[in-house]
């Protein structure tokens, strides 16, 4: 049994409260646990550089964390003048995640930008954040008169890990802290693998770990997107 008392296949209450904020063309606040993350999709007549003329959107993210969202005080990115490495890793893994699910031709010349803010931390803040920007960019494609759907799958994330040498779903900041093995999976509707991180922190881990830890996050993922089908789905 886990501290707060979940079984090893058990995810933290997920609530997603959709078209959360007023301004942006979609939003969602999710909640994870005691994790919860704004995001918000403002949706921009004009592409990159790069793809200008080639008649194709984009789709870029930034993460942050609210100063007060962890147990100590931490620096806003504005004061010390630069991005740390990890809110920059979270946000390139998001962008990356989003742009697998929508068929970026679909959209135009137009940019998604996805901002997720942090504004409480308790581990999996990076795919609570993938989970929530995915309902605020399908709902802001929704307000666009498209001829097509560009949404070409779900897409949703979820955190295991290897905790006193048991393999565990969407670990807390708590389990997290202690994990040996730390992984994130972000997984499509189909069950296809977009990324999957894994890291050894404090040992490598077998091939064995690893085949079960993976499991763990592919019926995670499918109850995640369920989820995700019925929040979109229901008119509230
Ligand atoms: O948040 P996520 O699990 O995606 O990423 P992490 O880098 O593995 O961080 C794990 C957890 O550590 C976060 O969710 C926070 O609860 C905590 N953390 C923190 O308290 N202060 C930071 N500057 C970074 C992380």
């Amino acid at each position: 049994m886990r501290k707060d008392g979940r079984a090893n296949n058990m995810i933290r209450p997920i609530k997603i409260t959709k078209n959360y904020l007023k301004y942006p063309e979609g939003s969602a606040l999710i909640e994870l646990g005691e994790t919860k993350v704004i995001c918000s999709v403002t949706v921009e007549d004009k592409v990159p550089p790069f793809l200008k003329g080639h008649g194709t959107g984009w789709i870029t993210a930034e993460y942050s964390m609210l100063p007060r969202a962890n147990e100590v005080r931490k620096v806003r990115d504005s004061v010390k003048g630069k991005i740390d490495g990890r809110s920059h890793e979270i946000q390139r893994l998001i962008g990356r995640a989003l742009r697998s699910a929508v068929d970026l031709k679909k959209i135009g010349e137009r940019t998604l930008w996805i901002d997720c803010d942090v504004i409480q931390a308790d581990g999996g803040t990076r795919v609570a954040s993938i989970i929530g920007a995915f309902v605020a960019v399908y709902l802001s494609l929704a307000k666009l008169t498209l001829k097509e759907s560009p949404i070409k799958d779900f897409v949703a994330a979820i955190s295991v890990g290897m905790v006193d040498a048991v393999p565990m779903i969407d670990l807390n900041y708590d389990e997290d802290s202690k994990a040996e093995v730390d992984m994130n999976f972000v997984i499509t509707g189909k069950g296809e693998f977009v990324e999957i991180q894994g890291t050894g922190e404090s040992r490598s881990f077998t091939q064995d770990e690893f085949e079960k830890m993976k499991n763990l996050a592919i019926k995670g993922v499918e109850k995640i997107i369920e989820l995700q089908k019925k929040v979109l789905g229901s008119s509230e």
